[in-house]
């Protein structure tokens, strides 16, 4: 049962579906291209799209718009430090602002950066830098069917060899992504950060934690992890965040705001280096791109984002989903990650071969179906990359009823209903930057 009631509606419909079909071939068959009032339900992120508390509401309010030193930024200090455990802290527009500042301070040209598995723009921004991004997961994490209670964890050995192999003096940090995003979302255990921390002191070299999902990481802990029964959500955060010497962080998610995010450190030089670099490219320090407002509700958001009934409720519906969709037969990647249900397009629409495109496929039959828009992480978005077939149905946080999740379960089994029947597709348009293609490229059914 939520804990919380609904005090602000927004009307929403199913368009018919003739008009479901002229509105996904007109957006190219790419789901980016869709107006979003002419989407049921939207899964495509749970970034930015969660739902405000009115104690967030009220401290918009709030908000000083002072250029510097505005008390806004002294909430999220405060904030940041009871709930993170870091002094310093500089803000930014967004998530991947933050990794613009603190890895343009931190890599060179010709490093080597390793990481359980780099998010897109991590990748870009480490790539951006000059540095080489290299993945490190544990084996299994790519896939589907592996079991684990930790699938996100980083392979510790992988980058010792990585470090044997290019030298101790190429790799500038390590990088830890709790939860995993870009291993369906699963979480990294204590002991595994704790390893990483104990390894980054050996190289004399920070650890990175990519925080934007550190209190549902935190969540899978108090679950799965020996010796954290008892523990609260809070209390584990607290924990596996003091190993980190350095944070990135997009507040649009377990920030629980609309836009947002931050660089924290502890290291007063470093402090004063990635303060430099955001002057330069997100705003004055105590701003960083943010409005006041937006500030001061990031400060209340990162405090509720602990609390113990929320992140269960939050973690409850993303199994409940999945558990409902597992029930009714659909190939779903496992164990349920923390933000979102994986589908395994591969093994639904076993008929199409991978040239034709069976997550896209499937991400335009499920808009079609059911007005539902997912978003696919395989070969359409990834291309020339060895991954998995996914798409990603991923779940705002606080905005969802148990209504949506059974027209989400009666939209899947109807594509798998009549799975032989849906075509696959062909890129006929792409941009010139190939990685980002998922956003903007255009297809046609073969
Ligand atoms: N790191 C991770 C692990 C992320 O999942 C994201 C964003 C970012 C960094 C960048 O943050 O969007 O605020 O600039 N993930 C979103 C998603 C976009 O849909 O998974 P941002």
């Amino acid at each position: 049962m939520r804990s919380y009631l609904s005090k602000m509606v927004t009307s929403t419909q199913l368009p018919e579906r003739e008009e479901r079909a002229e509105h996904i071939a007109d957006a190219g068959y790419n789901v980016f291209n869709l107006s979003s009032s002419d989407v049921f339900i939207d899964l495509l992120t749970d970034s930015g799209t969660g739902t405000m508390s009115d104690e967030q509401w009220a401290a918009l309010f709030r908000g000083d718009e002072a250029y510097a030193g505005s008390s806004s930024f002294e909430a999220l200090e405060d904030a940041v430090k009871s709930v993170m455990g870091f002094e310093h802290v500089v803000p930014a527009h967004q998530g991947r602002g933050a990794e613009n500042v603190l890895y343009g301070t931190l890599f060179e040209s010709d490093d080597v950066v390793p990481n359980n598995t780099h998010f897109d723009t991590t990748r870009a921004h480490v790539a951006n830098a000059g540095a080489e991004p290299v993945d490190c997961p544990v084996d299994g994490a790519m896939d589907p069917d592996a079991s684990g209670d930790f699938k996100g964890n980083l392979d510790i050995d992988a980058v010792r060899s990585l470090v044997e192999d290019r030298g101790a003096a190429s790799v500038p940090a390590i990088i830890l992504t709790i939860t995993n995003n870009s291993a369906a979302g699963q979480p990294v255990s204590v002991e595994n950060t704790r390893k990483a921390s104990d390894l980054a002191d050996e190289l004399d070299v920070p650890l990175v934690i990519d925080a934007c999902r550190f209190a549902e990481n935190a969540y899978f802990v108090t679950q799965r992890e020996p010796g954290y029964e008892d523990a609260t959500v809070a209390e584990v955060a607290r924990e596996q965040l003091s190993y980190a010497d350095a944070l990135v962080m997009s507040a649009k998610k377990d920030g629980i705001t609309n836009i947002g995010g931050f660089v924290a450190v502890r290291d007063p030089e470093l402090f004063e280096r990635v303060k430099q670099r955001a002057i330069l490219y997100e705003g004055f320090s105590t701003y960083g791109g943010m409005a006041g407002r937006d500030i001061e509700a990031l400060a209340v958001g990162l405090q509720e984002a602990v609390e113990d009934e929320y992140v269960a409720q939050r973690i409850g519906q993303t199994q409940e989903l999945g558990e409902r969709l597992a029930a009714a037969g659909a190939p779903i990647y496992q164990p349920l990650g923390g933000h979102a249900v994986y589908l395994d397009a591969e093994a639904l629409l076993s008929h199409l071969p991978l040239a034709k495109y069976p997550g896209q496929a499937l991400v335009v039959e499920l808009y079609r179906e059911g007005g539902v828009r997912g978003v696919e992480l395989g070969s359409f978005a990834f291309p020339d990359t060895d991954r998995p077939e996914l798409v990603r149905l991923a779940l705002p946080r606080r905005r969802y009823h148990r209504e949506h999740l059974d027209h989400i379960v009666e939209t899947v089994t109807a594509v798998m209903e009549h799975a032989e029947s849906v075509p696959g597709y062909e890129v006929v348009w792409e941009p010139p930057r190939k990685e980002l293609r998922h956003f903007s490229a255009e297809l046609e059914p073969v």
